[in-house]
Formats: C-alpha cells, structure tokens, sequence
C-alpha cells in the first residue's frame, strides 16, 4: 500500500517466464524430439515437423492473460498445448494422425497438463473452400473428420488458435479462422523462414 498521495499505486500484470517452468519444459522439447526420431521412419509422422518451442513458448508467455481458451491445430506430440494447459490456458489439439495423437495424451498426463486431444481435421465443417479467396489445395487437406465435435467445441469457442502453416498455407489458415472462428480471436502463427506471427480477426463494427 503506498501512502504518498502523490503517487498511485498501479497493479499491473507482468509475465515473466519461470525458470522452473522452462526447465520442465526443456524435458518435454527433448522428450518429444527423442520420440520423433525414435519414430522417423513411421508414415503417420510424416507430415510432423517441430516448431521452434523456445519462440512458441516466449510468445504464450506475452499472450498470457489476453486469452484463456486455446486450440492448437495439428497439434503433433501436442508439445504446444501442454505447455498452454501448464501456463493457465484452457488447451486443446486437433491431430489428424491417431498415432501421433496418443503420444500426445501420453506427454500429457507425464507434464501433468489439462490439455484434450482429438483426433481429426482442424478444418471446421462449415468452413467452404473457395480457391477465388485463394484457397489453393493444399496439403492439410486431410481424410478424416473434423476434430471439434470430439471435444465438444466449435472453432468460434477459441480466444486463440495456434498453427505451424506450410508458407503457401498462411492465408488459408487466416480465411478458416476469419470465416469461422469468433471476431477478436488471435492466430498465433510458427513458420520456419518468418518466426512467429500474430493476427487477430477484426471484431464485427
Ligand atoms: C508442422 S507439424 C506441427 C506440429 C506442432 N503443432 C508444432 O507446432 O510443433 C503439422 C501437424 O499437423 C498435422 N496436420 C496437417 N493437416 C492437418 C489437418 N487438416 N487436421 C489435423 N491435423 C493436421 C500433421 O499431421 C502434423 O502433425
């Protein structure tokens, strides 16, 4: 309490990251990255490329307290949504490839995290594909059904939607998220050449 009257007190709300977290964290990176090589030659970890955790990390340190629901479209090892479920976030992964999904549950339950993982296409139902919007094919096309119904969610119940698009596939992602998801929702994007990017989606005038 400051009793100066010619100051005020500001609360603010200043996120750092933990290094306890971080080391716990470092575990997981290398854990999934044993899993992975461990897994190289398997057709369901094809198309499975890590981020780079470290900026995908340090940006849902900055994100922390500007959003609370989180979904992770091809959430891989889920390696992402554990560390949001652990930061507070309310996590979930959409994974097209059962396999990959259930190591995913396994990392969960072993970094004790909330996150829930389904299996399916993170591209909605309803989203319609028109390559006049630039919707060119592209290769997370997948032949499986959507994964939202398995967690009894829809898209537009997310405040941020974190992805890792090949580069042909940003606007794509940007158009699923406009078209279906809700106004003021964040995209929080990886790509291997440009970083880490954020979008959010013009609330309605
Ligand atoms: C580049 S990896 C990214 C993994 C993880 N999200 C990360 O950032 O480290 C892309 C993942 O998305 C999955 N995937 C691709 N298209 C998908 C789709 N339409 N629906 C669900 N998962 C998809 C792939 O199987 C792969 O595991």
């Amino acid at each position: 309490m400051n009793e100066d009257e010619n100051l005020d007190e500001i609360s603010i709300d200043i996120n750092v990251s933990k290094p306890s977290e971080l080391d716990e964290f470092k575990q997981l990176w290398d854990e999934a990255a044993e899993i992975c090589n461990a897994n190289s030659n398997q057709p369901s970890f094809e198309g499975y490329v890590s981020a780079d955790y470290r900026a995908v990390y340090e940006s849902l340190v900055i994100l922390q307290g500007h959003a609370s629901t989180f979904l992770e479209w091809g959430s891989g090892l889920g390696v992402v949504s554990i560390m949001a479920s652990r930061m507070g976030f309310e996590a979930y992964g959409i994974e097209s490839q059962s396999e990959l999904v259930e190591y995913a549950r396994l990392l969960s339950r072993a970094y004790q995290s909330n996150a829930k993982f389904a299996a399916g296409d993170f591209v909605p139902d309803d989203f319609e594909w028109n390559p006049a919007k630039g919707h060119a094919a592209s290769r997370s096309v997948v032949d499986a059904e959507a994964g939202y119904a398995e967690l009894d969610k829809k898209l537009a119940d997310f405040d941020l939607i974190y992805a890792f698009p090949r580069p042909e596939e940003h606007a794509l992602f940007e158009s699923i998220v406009k078209d279906c998801g809700r106004p003021g929702s964040l995209l929080l994007s990886y790509d291997a050449d440009e970083g880490i990017n954020l979008v959010r989606i013009k609330p309605d005038p």
